[in-house]
């Protein structure tokens, strides 16, 4: 019976976790379409990057990654309501980790423009993983569903 309980009680734990993905799926059609934009905009640049990342050619890595760091939803296209709207509604790890993703995008750039091919590989990877995460806690709507 102390069993029955105590997994009753971990499947309210796991469900309370979960508010925070009310978060996107929270924001207003217009705002949401821009996230959207965005991710499948760096979805086609990572595909690029990871084609010529394995042909060594990183003189057309350099511009790829430094669209990528400069798409930051948060940085152009929003109107102030639609900023301040991400504030309130997506929680702030959300933005950390957008922020922290692009800023490894910059870091990218930098290594494929010195033909750093270790750091270029590492950074990607690290990006890739970024996704991941992001992804598995707060696109649970879209991906990762248990
Ligand atoms: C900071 C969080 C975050 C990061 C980092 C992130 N994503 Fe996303 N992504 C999301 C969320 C949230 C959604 C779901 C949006 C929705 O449901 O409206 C999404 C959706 C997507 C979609 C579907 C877009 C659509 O609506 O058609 C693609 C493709 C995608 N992401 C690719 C990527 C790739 C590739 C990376 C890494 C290189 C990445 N994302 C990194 C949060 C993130």
């Amino acid at each position: 019976m102390k069993k029955v309980v105590l997994s009753t009680l971990l499947l309210v734990s796991v469900s309370s976790a979960d508010v925070p993905h009310k978060g996107v799926t929270a924001l207003s059609a217009q705002t949401r379409s821009l996230l959207s934009q965005e991710m499948q905009h760096i979805e086609k640049g990572m595909k690029q990057i990871f084609s010529y990342m394995i042909r060594g050619d990183y003189e057309s890595i350099t511009p790829i990654a430094n669209d990528i760091r400069d798409s930051f939803i948060f940085k152009k296209k929003l109107t102030k309501e639609q900023r301040l709207e991400l504030k309130d509604k997506l929680p702030k790890e959300f933005i950390e980790l957008d922020s922290s993703f692009h800023k490894l995008a910059g870091e990218l750039a930098n290594g494929s423009e010195f033909e750093e091919k270790d750091k270029v590989i590492k950074t990607f990877n690290q990006m890739s993983r970024k996704c991941i995460k992001c992804h598995s806690t707060y696109a649970k709507h879209r991906f990762f569903k248990e």
